[in-house]
């Protein structure tokens, strides 16, 4: 399983890289936001990303009709060879992830909640296919199993045919929540999860490390 970080914050970024932990990142305009971004700094922001980051870095395009995501997604793909144009899934998005896919840029269809979302999103084209968890659970529905439910329906056919270079379709499980949100969904075989830096730090936690290495350094002092 492979961790992408979900952020635009270069410090996150930065820090994470720096401990090896990740292999790619995921940016929505939410996120850009949350840093202060604006308009007419996103595509250099998106590149400092992709400078610091060795791996598949998710830009999102705001458009709401094929020809203008498929502008927008075009405009982005030249900003650096890491990009990948993030593109909702919804009619005209699906549209868009077929074109940009004939123009060998890669696609991460987003907001997808379900199984028939997914197979069209692969059907389209779409490099990456990014399923909701924590907002499916925050309508009182269960994300984990909606993932679980998309990972294996989209391993029993063979998307290559359609995918740009043929490459296998990975799932990113988005919308990640808490560490055990990354607990399931390795478990069921996602391929990638996308966390914010929050989760990413707790992963690296566990009481039991803590206690353990409180106990070595005070029998170290004993033989000091
Ligand atoms: O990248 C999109 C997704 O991870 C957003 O998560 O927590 O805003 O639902 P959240």
């Amino acid at each position: 399983m492979k961790f992408f970080l979900d952020t635009a914050d270069l410090a996150e970024i930065e820090e994470a890289a720096s401990w090896g932990a990740i292999a790619g990142v995921t940016t929505n305009p939410t996120l850009y936001a949350k840093i202060g971004g604006k308009l007419d700094d996103f595509h250099a922001h998106i590149k400092r990303i992709c400078d610091i980051v060795d791996g598949p870095v998710s830009a999102e395009s705001v458009a709401m009709t094929r020809d203008e995501i498929v502008r927008d997604g075009l405009e982005l793909a030249e900003i650096a060879p890491n990009v990948v144009v993030k593109v909702p899934t919804m009619v005209e998005g699906l549209a868009a992830t077929k074109e940009l896919a004939k123009h060998g840029v890669p696609v991460n269809m987003t907001l997808c909640f379900s199984v028939p979302q997914a197979i069209l999103a692969a059907r389209a084209g779409a490099r990456y296919i990014s399923p909701f968890i924590g907002r499916f659970d925050d309508i009182s529905d269960d994300g984990l199993a909606q993932v679980e439910n998309i990972v294996e329906s989209i391993n029993n056919y063979d998307f290559t045919a359609h995918t740009v270079k043929g490459e296998q379709i990975e799932i990113i499980a988005a919308s990640v929540r808490s560490a055990n949100h990354v607990t399931q969904c390795a478990l069921m075989g996602a391929d990638i999860a996308t966390v914010p830096f929050g989760v990413l730090k707790k992963m690296v936690q566990h009481p039991l490390t803590d206690a353990g290495l409180e106990s070595f350094m005070k029998d170290w002092e004993k033989v000091q």
